[in-house]
């Protein structure tokens, strides 16, 4: 076996062991009172009787074997990051057996099946929630509150015609066929507001996982050679993540060369990298949930050809004066019209399109869309405001020239302006062209 067939076996046993089963983990990534404090407003958001109730991701035999992620909603309001539980709020409070007054708020919690898993008797101090129940006492209560409710919030699952029922769903239809008058709302629509601003410890978090992102991305270009394949950076940067104590990777990485360059979604990821190519690399880090999500390009022989740097300059300026625009007040789609902008000027001077407003035909995608639990987080704000995190990722995409660029940053809404936490992946022509004649982690001999 050569020493690149070596290098590879390495690498591809390591992020196995590191991927096999993500152990629940009782730890709060940020202070309990926080969860308290989210839960409180969302509360106090619900009508007057109102009962909202967050499912965590199931543990099903599907994702068997698969890293466990836990469901957004549920991970925001708890910090408990395992399945099998559920969280009910409610507004004027709920009869629970055993309990003296009316719950705000109680946990359903599984029966533990080992490791750090937090329990029904877990003493409320710990869990800082008021009540903790077995799960199998949920339906009884989920049945009670619809008879109560004037509106329940629950996102009911997605299922085809020819799919059963689930439990929740026959008891809003049997609460429905007994004329209870209760309405069953999207609870995520409430959440949105709140989640779309970042708490210091949220941006925190985001900002680890732009750490660990910026430090793949500065091995991965110290490690790119023509030879080396695309799986063998998505490799080398799943195994920084983890590494590094995140969770893993947020999304599954872009490491697309040569033709791949242009394909926006591509993560196959299975292409043999030459000479002359530009190397998109779009990756993020998790780190106890929080995600990053940043891209660099980069061409494969260490230098880029002159018509690839003129194209990657006219990105490289569209993404710096789009970024310089962001601060409070500022709409997303300013940011986009400004990068739009740069990219239309740059590509009439290409002699690519006639007319500045042509952009479109080579820039394919939006400029931004906000960042935390979820790479692509809810809150289509329309105005930015302090405590948002937003990505800014213009690109030029030449299919026909098998020349694709697009450079990401997360940016940081602050109250003077905004804060990359990004910045520690080099960007400048000249940066990333002495970066890549260093020997990174991926191809030492
Ligand atoms: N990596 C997905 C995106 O940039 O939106
Ligand atoms: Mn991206
Ligand atoms: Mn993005």
């Amino acid at each position: 076996m050569d020493g690149k067939s070596l290098r590879h076996r390495a690498l591809a046993a390591l992020v196995w062991t590191a991927a096999w089963c993500v152990v629940a983990t009782a730890a709060k990534a940020q202070p309990a009172e926080e969860y308290e404090a989210r839960r409180e407003a969302v509360r106090k958001l619900l009508s007057p009787r109102g009962v909202a109730v967050f499912k965590a991701q199931e543990r099903s035999a599907e994702s068997y074997g698969c890293p466990f992620r836990q469901e957004s909603n549920f991970y925001y309001l708890t910090g408990i990051n395992q399945p099998g539980a559920v969280l009910v709020l409610s507004r004027r409070g709920l009869p629970i057996v055993g309990q003296e007054r009316p719950a705000k708020e109680v946990i359903f919690l599984e029966r533990p099946t080992g490791g750090e898993e937090l329990t029904p008797e877990q003493p409320t101090s710990e869990l800082l929630i008021d009540v903790a129940r077995p799960l199998h006492e949920f339906y009884g209560v989920f049945a009670e509150a619809l008879t109560r409710a004037d509106t329940l919030y629950f996102r009911a699952p997605r299922l085809r015609l020819e799919e059963p029922l689930t439990k929740e769903l026959e008891l809003i239809e049997a609460a429905r066929l007994r004329h209870y008058p209760v309405v069953v709302s999207n609870p995520t629509g409430l959440l949105a507001g709140l989640r779309v601003i970042k708490s210091q410890a949220e941006v925190e978090l985001i900002r680890k996982a732009a750490q660990l992102t910026c430090a793949a991305q500065v091995e991965a270009a110290k490690s790119v050679e023509p030879g080396m394949w695309e799986y063998e950076v998505a490799a080398l940067v799943e195994y920084l993540f983890r590494r590094g104590d995140g969770d893993g990777s947020a999304f599954a990485p872009i490491i697309g060369s040569g033709p791949n360059s242009c394909r926006i979604h591509y993560s196959e990821n299975k292409r043999q990298m030459e000479a002359g190519d530009l190397l998109v690399v779009d990756i993020g880090a998790s780190y106890r949930h929080y995600c990053a999500d940043v891209t660099r390009t980069m061409p494969v022989s260490g230098t880029f050809s002159e018509r690839q740097r003129a194209v990657y300059e006219i990105v490289l300026k569209a993404q710096t004066e789009a970024i310089a625009i962001v601060k409070p007040g500022v709409r997303m789609s300013d940011v986009h019209e400004k990068a739009a902008q740069v990219i239309g000027q740059g590509l009439v001077q290409l002699g690519l399109i006639s007319r500045p407003g042509e952009y479109g035909k080579y820039f394919v995608h939006g400029t931004s869309h906000q960042l935390g639990l979820d790479v692509h987080d809810v809150g289509e704000a329309a105005v930015l405001q302090p405590g948002m995190v937003i990505t800014v990722e213009p690109g030029i995409y030449i299919p026909e020239e098998n020349l694709g660029v697009r450079i990401e940053d997360d940016v940081l809404v602050t109250v003077q302006g905004h804060e990359v936490l990004s910045a520690a992946a080099p960007k400048t022509v000249a940066e990333v062209e002495a970066l890549m004649c260093e020997v990174g982690i991926g191809n030492m001999k």
